[in-house]
């Protein structure tokens, strides 16, 4: 990596973004690339489980685990290998099954041909296993030498172990690649996984378990002739050059919906209520799921959790916006729909092959043990005339550097942005001239507005929040937990690479 920032912006320049760019269109609009490979038919593959990581041992208060991040062969397409880059060889990374007080302990060995780092998406973690973008794990055989311009960065050689408390209340996490200008090439060709986080009070609760709890997993993915992943790099081996050809630089979009690491699958179902945990792995792409056909009367779901664990009670929805990196917990009460209905989860955000996801198919009436509780947990937000202070993020286009921008600034691992104290509340206050989903390492907040009142999506302790063009929110943020240097930035990974990220320290 031996460049600097301000050459990466010059090579961008020189690379023709202002030619390729229509001039009409103020900022880069994400864009879809197209699968050369053709596209595999929908609802054919049964949608897969993904596999649960065993820990190597366990002691009375923690579980090991050791993984090895490598390349491998994925069956994703049918006839066609996918070349990936898979937590222990498998895309979706295996799930991590973590309980609230448990300690976690994740050794990482990198046996790719560049460097990783790993973060744990929600985790209210120690900075030294945060995963911050230049706390690199090398490759096991080496890696030339890389000069970030970062003092603080912890360079690990060949393994990493990353601590996890547990020390937060349940919820659906995940984790996935954080190196520094390549997280996005990282996560697409296959860098991220679940993390489920369980405690007593969620266990309590009379909700669907056991096989009538199932994680989906959404991303999106186009695909190369051979069946590889096709992604718009400026530099493949993802060695030295960051940077997508400009014209994806507001985002891409694959064209190709998987969950659970499979092309528009289909799952059997039983005619009761299932919950599903929902987390969009894109990119940058956004959705709005709903369910098609909905029987008069019905709604799509029932939300009972957001990133930060269950709600206070539950939220209908007739359709659900997600988007990169948030998660919804949610109920299907598959009762509504008479057996033998086959019922798409459309996404309402695309009308080409990306307007559907995945098609349960209702086969059985069955006895119904679960039911929904209209109060599920105590929520005890920190309260607004709390905050000792507001601070402003502006997050936009830069046109004269074509890049994402902080307050007029791109990230910069050696400039502090905020500095709050440890054991306060802020108000951060966001806004955005697009698209941009936020995310807070270390905190989960309250959205207290969304250019007016919160929006429908923004129940719950949030961890990531969708802002639209031009708008604003105003963020509920306790700082609590651990002293140290932590990230914020947006969660469309093109922009998070091409700068839109800052700094904040505990103090
Ligand atoms: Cu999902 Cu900075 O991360
Ligand atoms: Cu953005």
């Amino acid at each position: 990596m031996n460049y600097s920032r301000r050459e990466i912006l010059r090579y961008a320049g020189l690379s023709g973004a202002g030619l390729l760019l229509p001039s009409s269109c103020a900022r880069p609009e994400s864009r879809i690339l197209p699968s050369l490979a053709p596209l595999p038919e929908p609802f054919q593959i049964p949608l897969p489980a993904i596999p649960v990581l065993k820990p190597v041992r366990t002691d009375p208060d923690a579980d090991y685990y050791d993984v090895t991040v490598r390349p491998a062969n994925a069956r994703i397409l049918s006839g066609l290998d996918t070349a990936i880059w898979g937590y222990d060889g498998i895309f979706p990374g295996p799930t991590i099954e973590a309980r609230t007080g448990r300690r976690v302990s994740l050794r990482l060995r990198n046996a790719l041909s560049v460097p990783i780092v790993n973060h744990l998406h929600g985790g209210r973690t120690a900075p030294e296993s945060d995963g911050y973008p230049t706390d690199l794990i090398l490759p096991i055989g080496g890696f030339p030498h890389s000069h970030m311009h970062d003092p603080m960065a912890r360079i690990a050689e060949g393994e990493r172990e990353y601590v996890y408390a547990n020390d937060q209340r349940a919820a659906t996490l995940w984790y996935h690649d954080h190196r520094m200008d390549f997280t996005a090439p990282q996560v697409w060709r296959g860098l991220a996984g679940l993390y489920i986080l369980r405690d007593a009070e969620e266990q309590r609760l009379p909700l669907p378990r056991a096989d009538k709890e199932i994680p989906l997993v959404i991303c999106d993915r186009s695909f190369d002739r051979d069946g590889s992943f096709r992604y718009p790099s400026l530099d493949p081996s993802l060695r030295d050059t960051p940077g997508v050809d400009p014209r994806y630089m507001g985002g891409a979009l694959g064209d190709v919906i998987l969950v659970n690491g499979a092309p528009w699958p289909r799952l059997q179902v039983a005619g009761v209520k299932y919950r599903f945990r929902i987390l969009n792995a894109s990119n940058a792409r956004r959705y709005e799921l709903q369910l098609d056909p909905l029987p008069r009367g019905a709604t799509s779901f029932v939300q009972i959790g957001s990133d930060g664990g269950l709600l206070e009670a539950p939220v209908s929805h007739q359709a659900l916006r997600i988007v990169p990196a948030e998660r919804f917990d949610v109920i299907v009460d598959f009762s509504k729909f008479p057996v033998g209905s086959k019922v798409t989860l459309r996404n309402n955000a695309d009308s080409g092959p990306a307007g559907q996801i995945m098609r349960f198919d209702v086969v059985r009436a069955e006895r119904d043990e679960s039911s929904i509780p209209s109060k599920l947990s105590d929520v005890a937000f920190p309260r607004p005339e709390d905050a000792v202070t507001t601070r402003v993020f502006d997050f936009s286009y830069q046109r004269s550097t074509h890049s994402w921008f902080i307050n007029g600034k791109p990230y910069d691992p050696t400039r502090m942005d905020a500095r709050p104290k440890l054991d306060t509340t802020e108000i951060w206050r966001l806004q955005t001239d697009f698209n941009h989903p936020l995310h807070l390492h270390l905190v989960h907040f309250q959205v207290l507005s969304h250019s007016g009142r919160p929006g429908p999506y923004d129940a719950g302790w949030k961890d990531t929040v969708d802002l639209g063009p031009g708008q604003t929110a105003n963020i509920l943020v306790r700082f609590a937990g651990y002293r140290g240097r932590y990230v914020f930035h947006c969660h469309n990974l093109e922009h998070e690479d091409m700068s839109m990220m800052g700094n904040y320290e505990v103090v």
